[in-house]
């Protein structure tokens, strides 16, 4: 069987496959966006500020030629054309996330935003009369400045502020709903909140630490919400979504290392909800007790867990939601004094170092390397880690520097990680249930503004209607889901 369709495209497609290349029956495709990278219109009736408003608008030296997402690609009047795109593409479903300020104007319950809701029960509404189910990501980092005002993330107070508003969604838009995300990378809201990103609070010692203990809580209280009050109802499923890099020891006697630090980076956000035991990842939790006490702290800087909260966290997810798209090199950091990488700090601190292999082709943001056997070695970890549970693909893609329609790069990628995937589901029996790429359209790509782009769809950012055009990987991945089949 040969690559033949898209052969004439590309000589980098030039494949034979004596392989199955086919999806099992049951396995549904999506395609993903958030709210602030594309909704624009950000204050636009009562929706108040939230933390990535204030910081773009603040500090714009931060941001790649000082961007920000105030009009993005305005899906806040475009929707009717977004829902058309992933009707082109045939996708079984639509990943987006719901703005918190936008439906909470307060942060709190006791104002509801009616043209909140609005907005989202037509965006819900119209996918539903397409035959695409609607996929919600309830926190996709736009926190409202005033709880951000209120200590954020670190104030243990959060973990009901968020319940209440998951609450709110699940009650107003429940019926139609029925797959959930609570939080979408709490990695990147800590880990990198609390260095580069917003709230651009640079607290990477106590503030990422104290953020990922509440954010588990949070995350718990709201799927317990749903669980408990919704779910004999509606009958959906609910979870978190993380960030998982895949780390691979540079040689043999790194792998120590390469085990701890994806222990820091995957295992601080799954351990305490999947595992059996519950609670931090047990070297993490020795590891930075005994640093803190070394830095002369009197606790550890990562907070520890009640048992109630052990508890609490323990088995509060339906499935696993991975976001993946990069791998590393792991050896051990040369001296206490080496530079470190902002996205990695916290691992940097445990005297871990990275580096891309010489191997493996760098894409044009500055952080993604290209090693599609990363996707099916992180998938075995997980499984290896936390059993035989459902897993679900809430995010892969690639970023161009260009936005060409003629995206030949993103096209291989896909077709690469996707057949990573497959051998995964195929030769390895891991349940991956669903697979969503990033992202719809190109959109704001938070510090790097409108410079990385992700999208199937070109959008013209010069055009007051955000004008969109279909890239050839929209073409391609509407084959492949026509097909159901990476052999097209
Ligand atoms: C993960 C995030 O969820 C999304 O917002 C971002 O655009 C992509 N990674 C690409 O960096």
């Amino acid at each position: 069987m040969c690559f033949t369709r898209w052969l004439a495209l590309s000589s980098l497609l030039v494949t034979c496959w004596s392989k199955d290349l086919s999806f099992p029956v049951d396995f549904t495709f999506g395609v993903g966006t958030s709210a602030y990278q594309i909704e624009g219109a950000w204050n636009v009736s009562d929706k108040t500020e939230h933390i990535w408003d204030r910081f773009v608008h603040q500090h714009p030296d931060r941001i790649y030629n000082g961007n920000n997402g105030d009009v993005a690609c305005d899906s806040y009047h475009q929707w009717r054309r977004d829902i058309a795109m992933v009707k082109e593409l045939g996708a079984t479903f639509y990943r987006f996330s719901i703005s918190w300020p936008r439906i909470l104007p307060t942060g709190f319950t006791n104002h509801i935003s009616e043209d909140g809701v609005l907005y989202y029960n037509n965006l819900i509404n119209g996918l539903l009369k397409e035959g695409i189910q609607p996929v919600v990501t309830i926190y996709h980092w736009d926190l409202p400045q005033r709880l951000q005002d209120l200590g954020g993330w670190t104030n243990p107070l959060i973990t009901d502020w968020f319940a209440s508003y998951a609450r709110v969604l699940f009650s107003r838009f429940g019926d139609r709903v029925k797959t959930w995300h609570t939080i979408n990378e709490p990695y990147t809201v800590c880990d990198m909140g609390y260095v580069i990103f917003a709230p651009g609070i640079n607290d990477p010692q106590v503030g990422r630490y104290l953020c990922s203990k509440y954010i588990l809580i949070a995350h718990a209280k709201a799927w317990r919400v749903y669980d408990e009050e919704f779910r004999a109802m509606y009958n959906g499923k609910i979870s978190i979504v993380n960030h998982i890099i895949w780390f691979e020891p540079k040689n043999q006697n790194d792998s120590v290392l390469a085990e701890l630090a994806m222990q820091e980076f995957t295992g601080r956000y799954s351990h305490p909800i999947f595992s059996k035991e519950g609670g931090w990842p047990p070297v993490l939790e020795t590891l930075i007790a005994e640093k803190s006490r070394y830095e002369g702290y009197d606790i550890s800087r990562l907070p520890a867990f009640t048992k109630d909260e052990v508890e609490l966290v323990k088995g509060t997810f339906d499935f696993y939601g991975v976001n993946h798209y990069t791998s590393r090199l792991v050896r051990k950091r040369p001296s206490k004094d080496a530079p470190s990488s902002y996205i990695l700090d916290s691992l940097s601190e445990l005297g871990v170092s990275f580096e891309a292999s010489k191997d493996w082709k760098s894409t044009s943001s500055s952080w993604f390397m290209e090693y599609p056997e990363g996707f099916r070695r992180t998938l075995q970890w997980l499984r290896n880690q936390y059993g035989d549970i459902d897993f679900v693909i809430t995010e892969n893609g690639y970023a161009t520097a260009s936005q060409s329609l003629e995206d030949y790069d993103r096209i291989n990628y896909m077709r690469t990680y996707m057949e990573q995937m497959l051998l995964a589901i195929k030769e390895d029996g891991i349940k991956v249930l669903s697979y969503t790429t990033w992202s719809l359209m190109d959109n704001f790509e938070w510090l790097d503004g409108y410079r990385s782009t992700f999208g199937l769809y070109q959008v013209d950012f010069s055009d007051p209607n955000r004008r969109r055009t279909p890239k050839l990987s929209a073409k391609y991945y509407a084959s492949v889901v026509k097909a159901r089949s990476l052999d097209i």
